[in-house]
């Protein structure tokens, strides 16, 4: 039987791999409790950095919900299904790591939701995302109205919401839904976790800092979030890697960093 969601450490990265792929990795409500377990494994664990999330084989990241499944629960099984993506899903958008998407094939309605919980995203050159849902009756219930609209502003958020279309790679990079494309001919994942290196190498109480503090620019006053920017920075100012930092650039050679 298939694991369903698969958990890999390599040091202080962790990769998620959503593991259904004869259903398109779509989420079952077991698929959203596994990821909601392994969130929890992973916030609780202060040595992980980074988290990417992806999909087993090559056809899907995520197709959304299990619509198989879907088709025999009740309203009820429906809202709680609703409440869980945000139960077990918010993870990805409020631990001490990053999270990344890396898109290795559709991510339609709750993929593509699950893609935009994360803080960054990756996608190869052949994939689209969409958003299918008001075609199908309802609405993006995964924080896709939301977290779409923050991202990529509210005209074109409704138009995809709206339209149901499709975006391929070259037209999500220039709404800014992805930050990276990935050539066909290399493997999204691995060249992901190379445009990652810097994270993983980079100071770890700064590296958090910039996180949080970024994080949060959209939802608060100008004012407020530049007292937090200040806040952030002091954490930075008293860390050991900050003078670490400073030494290693007169003496030239690459910083060694603690995390303290
Ligand atoms: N839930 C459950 N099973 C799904 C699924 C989903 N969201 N999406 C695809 N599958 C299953 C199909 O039923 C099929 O299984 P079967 O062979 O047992 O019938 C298998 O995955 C392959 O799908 P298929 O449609 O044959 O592959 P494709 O390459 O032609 O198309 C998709 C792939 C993802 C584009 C297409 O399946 C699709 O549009 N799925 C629905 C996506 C959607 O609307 N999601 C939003 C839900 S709100």
């Amino acid at each position: 039987m298939s694991e369903l969601v698969r958990l890999e450490r390599r040091a202080a990265l962790a990769i998620v791999t959503l593991d259904r792929p004869e259903r398109m990795n779509a989420l079952s409500w077991a698929t959203v409790e596994r990821l909601g377990e392994i969130g929890r494994e992973l916030t609780a664990d202060r040595t992980v950095r980074v988290c990417v999330l992806t999909g087993a084989g090559e056809k899907a990241f995520c197709a959304g919900a299990d619509l198989k499944e879907r088709q025999g629960m009740s309203r009820g099984q429906v809202r709680e299904m609703l409440s869980a993506y945000r139960s077990e899903l918010s993870w990805l958008s409020q631990s001490d790591f990053v999270s990344v998407a890396v898109i290795n094939g559709v991510a339609l309605g709750g993929g593509l939701e699950l893609a935009l919980t994360c803080d960054l995203r990756s996608m190869t050159e052949g994939a689209t995302l969409g958003l299918p849902e008001t075609g199908l009756g309802i609405i993006p219930g995964a924080g896709g109205t939301q977290r779409l609209a923050r991202l990529i502003g509210e005209a074109r958020a409704l138009d995809l919401v709206l339209t149901q279309r499709r975006v391929d790679a070259t037209e999500a990079l220039s709404l800014g839904l992805v930050n990276r494309v990935i050539p066909a001919a290399e493997s999204v994942l691995e060249s992901s976790l190379k445009w990652l290196e810097p994270v993983l190498a980079g100071a770890p109480i700064a590296q958090r800092a910039a996180l949080l503090a970024v994080r949060c620019a959209a939802d608060r006053p100008i004012e407020q979030g530049l007292d937090l920017e200040r806040e952030l920075y002091e954490r930075c100012l008293d860390s050991a890697d900050r003078d670490e930092a400073l030494r290693a650039l007169a003496e030239k050679r690459k910083p060694q960093f603690t995390g303290k």
